[in-house]
Formats: structure tokens, C-alpha cells, sequence
């Protein structure tokens, strides 16, 4: 295999001392979807993620706890384990800067880089930011404060040791004018190289006197220091994939394919880990990927807006807004929605780079729209037919018509979408391909109509339609895999596939009708994607109302004329709302021939109608249409379940048919 297809994909270190929160969770499934994505096109991978565990945080941490450094950091490091367990992480290794495998080579390097003179002792004088163990310059401060986190500095003069860094400013920039694919996205490229053009850059101090910080790893040269953080934590690329210890597994994977980083660590990535790789005469990794910051009400969602929003509601009266930081706890997160849903929403709401509001009520919205309604419904839909109709066996594959054509080229642009998208970084415009092309299978169903040739008895043409619904869902169910492997698995074994085919492969998604011909569907106890409740903003009698009605201005008595006595007023007819609503799915109420119960998308609100319209419609046909309601009628309960409005029909004999809109127009429009 050349070397040039193999991909190493990296995630930050994360600081062992930190509670994972989202954006930890973030990068590292963003590293996961990559991973996986490699692998469906077929490319060796290898994944890596760790913890950062030397510092004075964890120094002080542990002191404050009564155990030793080593302790702290061997409890703590679990949360991050288990995490990434339950986030199903499939990275190959997980690196511990603790580890003598690291600590070895991080000491190995700087004993080579001070026998060449890249490393040298003088005395130094700065100010120290203590929570960011950084030194700065007087001008690198902002009003006397550190420049990163705006917290007090302390003045310090002491011997250290320097890497010679500004040597190499000239050869950093020319390497990133000359290869724009180092610092993505490119508008961070123009961040690095604007600092790098703006100032001579300085030497950098790499050690910390024991006296002031013991945790780290020792100075091979000078046993009364140990080694600056950053120093150590960027050799873990290089030290777990066997930089001077394995030279086969070496060569075999650096450079790497991607640092993913947040812009939070730009600086380190982009001018100290280059120029460290410089001195060290090693390649430098091919990109460096710095991702945007999830907010939370447009703050960068960090361990101290955690606490700070947990102290903030632990005051608050008991009848406050919840707590915002359990929506950004992944682990909770996950226990509450599953954690595929989890990885969807963060790979498909952020929009690669740039940064992104986190909230709850965002993901059950998008969770109730793509995930619940439009491929849950069309995998529902699709398997009940399939039981239905074709006695739960796949119908044989036939030569694709014209009547497919959009179908096969919405697939096949997924296909397209989403290879670029792995390939390229931008897996919110893949997973928007593939959800278009999960609207068009449910376009196709509806055009078709499979209850009608079920009705009229055109079984042949009814397998047809059924067979290449299924092979949509296979494709999706593909190309979806990376990102929700646990449900697409369950996708594709409900599909018919064999267990040694779950795992999918990017050519085979690329061709049509590979599910095997009399393939044994199995049937779904529950939907793939159950919807999630939302909460009507009142609790008024009349459902889902946000606001009471206008009271009607007194209306004059009807004229007391003979064609008159039928007549209402415009003020009678304006107390009730009509609305329009989006039928997002439809199931018949068992023991009830005649009912059937809708969720409706009305506006920002969903709610439930039960309307007697079984013999008229089957539930597969209704998903996706617009109707009329009756948005203040007072709810009422039908065989014990509550419905909430009315929707509007027209009646003639023994026919019955909805009022739906003249067009696409949003849920929840008034109609009068
Ligand atoms: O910086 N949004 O570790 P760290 C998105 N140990 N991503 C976020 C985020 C947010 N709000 N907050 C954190 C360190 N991240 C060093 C790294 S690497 C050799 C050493 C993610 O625990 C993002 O990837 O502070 C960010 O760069 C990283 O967590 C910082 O993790
Ligand atoms: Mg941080």
C-alpha cells in the first residue's frame, strides 16, 4: 500500500484535569466520522487521541486532593476512557503523556536538540500567566493582564532553557504560502501567517524550574527542571506512532493526514509544532484542521462556563429555567437521546470551521425534522410495505426506469456529497446530501403511491417501488455509517444484509440494487429514531396555543331575517383558527378501525390530532403532506388519547378527502 493512501487522523491531547464536555466530545467524534469514513473508502487508518497529564493545574489539583500527581491523573483520565467508549470512539491508540513510551522520547528529542545547539540555557525575564502556563512580553499583554485569559500576571527572572524557534520564522512562512493545504480552514492559514509576518518570532522557553513545577518529565541535561507542557504534549503525534522507537510504524504513518484541533490552540499547532518538527528534521503533518468553538449563548462552552452556569442555577429560585450545563454534558446528553443522535447533531449543526450555538431545543428540532420524520418515517414506511405486501421478503432487483431516474441521481449525488466530504472536510454538506436524497426516496414513495398499487392489485409494479425505496435506504444507510454507526447497522441488518455486510464499503454504494433479491427483511418493534416529545409552550386548556385569542369585539345580534338566520359574523368566523400543519407521521389507533393518529408540525409546536380518516387513507401515504386545522378547538381524549384540534375534509357520499394548500407553504400559516 503507498504510503500516500494511508491516514493518520489526530485529536488535541485533552488536559486530563478537564471535565469532557461537548466540545471535547466534538472534535474527538468529528475524528471518529473521519476514521470511519477512510475506512469505507478503503484506506488504512490509524486514529489517535490521549490526555495531557503533566502541568501545575494537575499539580495543584492532586496536592489539593491529598494523592499524588500520578493518582490524579490515573482517576481522572478515566472520564475521558469511558466517554469515548460510550461515544463508540474507534481510535486505535490513546496516548498518556505519563507513559514511559512518551516521556522516553519526549526526552530523547530534547537531548538531541541540545547537542546541536537548538536548545540553550539564559536567563529569562517575562511575565507569567499562571492558569495558562505561558510566559509573555510586556507588549503581549492586555492592560497588564494575559493576553489569552485576561486573568493577573506574575513577574518572573529566571535561568531556562530555550529552543531556538525564531530560526526558523522565514523557512515557516514560505512553507505555508507553498503549501496551502497546512493550516485549514484557509482563513486560519491567513491567522498563523499574518502573526508570523507581523513580528520577529521569539525563542521559545521550554523548561520550568522544579522548584516552581515538579510535574513533568525531567530535562535529560538539568535535573533541576522539567520540561514545558506544550514541549512535551505536541511529541505525543509522533511519539505513539513510533518516532525513534519503531521506525517501521514510523515511516508507515507520519506524516500525518490531520491534526483536528480547535482555534483555541492554533498557535501551538501551526508555529511551535512546525518549527519543533523542523529542528527534528521531520515532515510536517499535511493539514492542520482548526474547527470553530460551540457556544453556549455565544460564549465558547468551557469547563468554567460549566461550573459557572451549574453555581449560576444552583442559586437560582427553584422555579428557574433548568440548568444549562447538563444539555452540554455529553455523557448525559447521550443517556437522554442516544448516542447516535448525538454524533448527527454535531457533525450536521456545525458548519465545518466556523462556530455554532449549542442548544437543546436546536437538536430535538433538528433530531424531530431529519432524523424522527424524514428518514424515520421513510424506513418505517418502507419495512411496513415490505411485511405488508411482499410477505417480509426483498422483491428481485429489476433494470432501473424512468420513473427511478431521480431517485438513482439523488443517490448517486449523496454518493458524490459524501466522498467529498470525507475527503475534503465537510461532512455537514455530505450528511445535507444525503438527507436531500432521503427527501427524494420520500418524494418517490409518494409519487408512486405503493398503498394505491397495493389497492388496485399492481403487485409487480408495487415490488418495484418497494425494491428501489430499499435501495435507497441501503445507500443512505452507507453512506450515513460513520456518522450513526449503531443505528445505520441496525438499518442495514433490518435491510436484509448479511452481518458480514453491515459494515459498509464506498464502491458498493456507488452501484444500485446490491441488496440480495429475497433478502429476509426483518421487522422494527420501535422506530430507528423515535420523535421526541416537545412541550407545548402553554399548558392552556386549548393545545399548543401560545397566545389566547383575541376576545371578540361584541357582535351585533344576527339580523333577525329569514336568509339571515345562517349567517354568522366575520367576528364569529375570526374565533377560529385555522391553521396549516405538516403531517409528519400517522399510525392506525389499534382497535379502532376508523381512526388514525397524526403528529402534526403546526409552526415551532408539534402536536397530536386523532381523526376518523382510516378508510379514506393508509398511514404510509400521509407523512410529508399539508392540511388545514382547527388550531383552537379544546382538546379532547379519543379511545384515551388526547387530540388536540381538528383537521378539515371535504365529504361527499362515501368519499372523503383533505384540504391540503395549493403549493408548499410552512406549518402553522394562518388560513381565513
Ligand atoms: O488545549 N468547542 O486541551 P483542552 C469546540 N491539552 N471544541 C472545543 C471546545 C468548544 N467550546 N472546547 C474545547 C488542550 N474544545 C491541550 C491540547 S494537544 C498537543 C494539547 C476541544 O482539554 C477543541 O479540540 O483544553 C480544543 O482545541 C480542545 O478541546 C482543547 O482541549
Ligand atoms: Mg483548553
Amino acid at each position: 500500500m503507498s504510503k500516500a493512501k494511508t491516514f493518520y487522523v489526530t485529536t488535541p491531547i485533552y488536559y486530563v484535569n478537564d471535565k469532557p464536555h461537548i466540545g471535547h466530545a466534538y472534535t474527538t467524534i468529528l475524528a471518529d466520522v473521519l476514521a470511519r469514513g477512510h475506512r469505507l473508502l478503503g484506506q488504512p487508518v490509524h486514529f489517535l487521541t490521549g490526555t495531557d497529564e503533566h502541568g501545575l493545574k494537575v499539580q495543584q489539583a492532586a496536592q489539593k486532593n491529598g494523592v499524588t500527581p500520578q493518582e490524579h491523573c490515573d482517576r481522572t483520565v478515566v472520564r475521558f476512557q469511558e466517554l469515548w467508549q460510550k461515544l463508540g470512539i474507534t481510535h486505535d491508540d490513546f496516548i498518556r503523556t505519563t507513559e514511559p513510551r512518551h516521556e522516553r522520547i519526549v526526552q530523547a528529542i530534547l537531548q538531541d536538540l541540545y547537542a546541536r545547539g537548538e536548545i540553550y540555557a539564559a536567563n529569562y525575564e517575562g511575565w507569567y500567566c499562571v492558569p495558562c502556563e505561558r510566559f509573555f512580553t510586556e507588549k503581549d499583554l492586555i492592560d497588564g493582564c494575559c493576553p489569552d485569559c485576561r486573568r493577573g500576571v506574575e513577574r518572573l527572572v529566571e535561568k531556562n532553557y530555550f529552543f531556538r524557534m525564531g530560526k526558523y520564522q522565514q523557512r515557516l512562512i514560505e512553507y505555508i504560502e507553498q503549501n496551502p493545504e497546512f493550516i485549514q480552514p484557509s482563513f486560519r492559514r491567513q491567522e498563523t501567517l499574518g502573526f508570523l509576518q507581523k513580528q520577529p518570532l521569539g525563542d521559545l522557553c521550554i523548561s520550568r524550574p522544579k522548584a516552581r513545577l515538579a510535574w513533568g518529565i525531567d530535562l535529560p541535561f538539568d535535573p533541576d527542571y522539567v520540561t514545558y507542557v506544550w514541549f512535551d504534549a505536541l511529541v505525543n503525534y509522533i511519539s505513539a506512532v513510533g518516532y525513534k522507537s519503531d521506525q517501521e510504524q514510523f515511516a508507515r504513518w507520519w506524516p500525518a493526514s490531520y491534526h483536528l484541533i480547535g482555534k483555541d490552540i492554533l498557535t501551538t499547532h501551526t508555529v511551535y509544532w512546525p518549527t519543533m518538527l523542523m529542528a527534528m528534521g521531520l515532515e510536517l503533518p499535511r493539514t492542520v484542521y482548526a474547527h470553530g468553538w460551540w457556544l453556549l449563548d455565544g460564549e465558547k462552552v468551557s469547563k468554567s462556563k460549566l461550573a459557572a452556569a451549574a453555581a449560576k442555577d444552583a442559586s437560582a429560585p427553584a422555579d428557574a429555567a433548568p440548568a444549562k450545563a447538563p444539555s452540554v454534558n455529553p455523557m448525559a446528553m447521550a443517556d437522554q437521546y442516544g448516542v447516535d443522535a448525538l454524533r448527527y447533531f454535531l457533525m450536521a449543526a456545525m458548519s465545518m470551521g466556523h462556530d455554532a450555538e449549542f442548544s437543546e431545543e436546536a437538536f430535538v428540532n433538528r433530531f424531530n425534522a431529519e432524523l424522527a420524520n424524514d428518514l424515520g418515517n421513510l424506513v418505517s414506511r418502507t419495512v411496513k410495505m415490505l411485511h405488508g405486501h411482499c410477505g417480509g421478503i426483498l422483491p428481485a432487483a429489476t433494470a432501473p426506469g424512468p420513473a427511478e431516474e431521480q431517485l438513482l441521481a439523488a443517490c448517486q449525488q449523496a454518493v458524490r456529497g459524501m466522498t467529498e466530504g470525507i475527503e475534503k472536510m465537510q461532512l455537514d454538506r455530505g450528511i445535507a446530501e444525503v438527507i436531500a436524497a432521503v427527501r427524494e426516496g420520500n418524494r418517490y414513495f409518494d409519487a408512486n403511491k405503493p398503498w394505491q398499487l397495493a389497492k388496485e392489485g399492481q403487485l409487480e409494479r408495487l415490488a418495484i417501488v418497494l425494491r428501489n425505496t430499499a435501495e435507497c435506504l441501503r445507500v443512505v444507510s452507507g453512506l450515513l455509517y460513520p456518522t450513526m454507526p449503531g443505528k445505520m447497522r441496525t438499518l442495514r441488518l433490518t435491510l436484509g444484509m448479511a452481518e458480514e455486510n453491515a459494515e459498509p464499503v464506498m464502491h458498493k454504494l456507488s452501484s444500485w440494487n446490491m441488496l440480495p433479491d429475497g433478502a429476509a427483511i426483518l421487522s422494527l418493534p420501535t422506530p430507528l429514531f423515535p420523535r421526541i416529545p416537545v412541550a407545548a409552550p402553554q399548558a392552556a386548556p386549548v393545545c399548543g396555543r401560545k397566545k389566547p385569542a383575541p376576545a371578540p369585539k361584541a357582535a351585533p345580534a344576527a339580523p333577525a331575517t329569514e336568509e339571515g338566520a345562517n349567517l354568522i359574523t366575520i367576528a364569529d368566523f375570526s374565533r377560529i383558527e385555522l391553521r396549516t400543519a405538516e403531517i409528519l407521521a400517522a399510525e392506525r389507533v389499534e382497535g379502532a378501525d376508523r381512526l388514525l393518529r397524526l403528529q402534526l408540525q403546526v409552526g415551532q409546536e408539534t402536536r397530536q390530532i386523532v381523526a376518523g380518516i382510516a378508510q379514506f387513507y393508509t398511514p404510509e401515504e400521509l407523512p410529508g403532506r399539508t392540511i388545514v386545522i382547527v388550531a383552537n378547538l379544546q382538546p379532547r381524549e379519543l379511545r384515551g388519547l388526547r387530540s388536540c384540534g381538528m383537521l378539515l375534509a371535504a365529504k361527499h357520499g362515501d368519499q372523503l378527502r383533505l384540504i391540503t394548500t395549493d403549493g408548499s407553504i410552512a406549518s402553522g400559516a394562518s388560513v381565513g
